[in-house]
């Protein structure tokens, strides 16, 4: 790709510094992984970090350390993220891209509790200063259970490694869930900020690294067209779906007692919400678009009654994709008796002049018909049809579609004549692919999150009073569906969630969307 803009070696002469178009490569750093062993970090990060390195994004002498209590020597964590690499990189295998990046691996061999293996912790981040120029800057990724967050962010300051000195930076990443409820992350802010200050505090939501999430910031406010309509005034309803098919075998440890609300409605959908219903910020500063998250979701309330309008659901067996599967409680790990909700859904409204009495429906299942996550705006229909009713029968309201995955783009539906001598009305559709529209692909949500961290660049990670904000949208509902007597209600696997789910749009004659 030499000589072509995606080279980030390459820099054109007649473009000027300031050119915010130019990539961005992070400065002399290292990253530390704690919870190295587990599933997001061969998964996703290692894979990313690699990406990363292969587009050239990477400082040369980068250095990434593997924390856990493996009795593995530096040779077998390289090989545990080369196999990672392998298996799960977006990017082509280059053995020379690799050879480099696999000079700075290192495995600290330890225990949360062992005062030792910081202190051995710290003496390799120091020799990683002296033989890779990491210059004191280090990030701590913290994948592991918030349970062992005090305990971590304890060492770290006890060893030293938390401490900046001069221009150097330390940061802390940190993964969800920020707690279980607002008390629980309130605390957990608290022992977070306790070691560091909240600019040096990066909390990972992963759908705020999608391309398709920072476009729905580029739709509203580069352009002219949807802005004057984006308001109550042409908007009847705002539906955001994450579906999954995919079911939790695997994922007890985490999931069981946790459920749909807390994994992804606290955090992805509602800040999803966000991106859809904020002001424009003034500037792209990290600041004031994190400013407008805020002061949207400080206006988002709940609409109840909550038996009402929201719906809580758990898989049972069933056929999907051909096959057939089990259901929640005879998946391995799960309580046979567990009330757990694999499929959740509210209704928020949000009281500001823009969009009082547009009501937005989240909702988010595992095992549903197919995998799809969707923020839909439903228009309301024309005041005034000057077509006998027969005409637009087959009319439905218009609807702008931001395709968030996995066929990422924009769907706008509107009425269009059918061909013929009469006058019919019937919907069509018209699509933005980022497919067909763009020959670059898209990177990882990861690649794009870890390399902000390395760089100090904040935006894309919410602050704690997002995240505690969130908790307090959503804290009645929980509480509410504990409460019931019967758990969640059921619905079979590959269907499209409990009837509970349809009757909460049915009462204002609403039905969801089918995508
Ligand atoms: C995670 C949730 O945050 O997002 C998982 O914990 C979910 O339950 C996952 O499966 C989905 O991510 P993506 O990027 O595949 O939509």
């Amino acid at each position: 790709m030499s000589g072509t803009t995606g080279d980030p070696q390459w820099t054109n002469p007649l473009r000027d510094a300031s050119d915010k178009r130019l990539p961005r490569i992070a400065g002399p750093c290292g990253l530390v992984i704690f919870g190295v062993t587990g599933d997001l970090s061969r998964k996703k990060l290692m894979p990313a970090i690699y990406d990363l390195a292969n587009r050239g994004l990477l400082p040369p002498g980068f250095a990434l350390t593997g924390f856990a209590r493996r009795d593995w020597a530096d040779q077998d964590f390289s090989q545990v993220v080369y196999d990672a690499v392998k298996q799960y990189a977006r990017t082509p295998f280059r053995q020379n891209v690799w050879d480099r990046l696999a000079e700075g691996f290192r495995f600290v061999s330890g225990s949360f509790d062992d005062d030792d293996s910081f202190d051995r912790l710290e003496q390799t981040v120091r020799d990683l200063d002296r033989v890779r120029g990491t210059g004191g800057n280090h990030a701590f990724y913290l994948s592991i259970p918030p349970s062992a967050f005090p305990v971590v962010c304890k060492q770290l300051a006890r060893s030293g490694l938390s401490a900046q000195d001069g221009d150097q930076w330390r940061r802390v990443v940190i993964e969800k869930p920020f707690g279980h409820d607002l008390k629980s992350a309130r605390e957990l802010n608290a022992i977070v900020n306790d070691v560091f200050p909240e600019d040096s505090v990066f909390r990972i939501d992963h759908y705020l690294g999608k391309e398709t999430v920072q476009n729905v910031l580029a739709m509203r406010f580069a352009n002219q067209l949807f802005e004057p309509i984006w308001n109550a005034h042409y908007i009847d309803q705002v539906q955001i779906t994450m579906a999954e098919d995919i079911g939790l075998g695997g994922r007890a440890g985490y999931y069981d007692g946790i459920g749909a609300a807390r994994d992804v409605i606290q955090n992805h959908l509602l800040q999803l919400l966000a991106f859809t219903a904020m002001e424009e910020p003034t500037s792209f500063s990290s600041n004031e678009l994190r400013g407008e998250k805020i002061k949207v979701l400080n206006a988002t309330k709940l609409v109840g009654p909550l038996d009402e309008t929201t719906a809580c659901g758990q898989y049972t067996g069933g056929w999907q994709g051909g096959e057939l599967v089990r259901g929640l409680t005879e998946e391995e790990g799960f309580d046979p008796n567990s009330r757990t909700e694999t499929y959740a859904a509210i209704t928020c409204e949000i009281e500001t002049r823009r969009w009082a009495g547009v009501p937005f429906y989240l909702r988010s299942g595992k095992r549903l018909g197919r995998r799809v996550t969707e923020i839909a705006v439903i228009f309301k229909r024309a005041p005034h049809l000057p077509f006998d009713a027969t005409m637009t029968e087959e009319l439905g309201q218009n609807a702008f579609v931001i395709r968030v995955q996995p066929d990422e783009g924009i769907t706008m539906r509107f009425g269009s004549k059918v061909p013929g001598s009469q006058m019919e009305v019937r919907d069509v559709t018209m699509d933005f692919g980022y497919g067909t529209s763009f020959t670059e692909a898209s990177p990882e949500a990861y690649e794009r999150l870890i390399l902000d961290v390395l760089l100090g660049e904040p935006s894309l990670f919410p602050v704690d009073e997002e995240v505690e904000r969130s908790w307090e949208i959503l804290d009645p509902v929980i509480e509410r569906w504990a409460s019931r007597e019967d758990g969640p209600d059921r619905y079979p696997a590959g269907s499209w969630g409990p009837d509970s789910a349809n009757a909460m749009l049915a009462r204002t004659d609403r039905t969801w969307r089918r995508p």
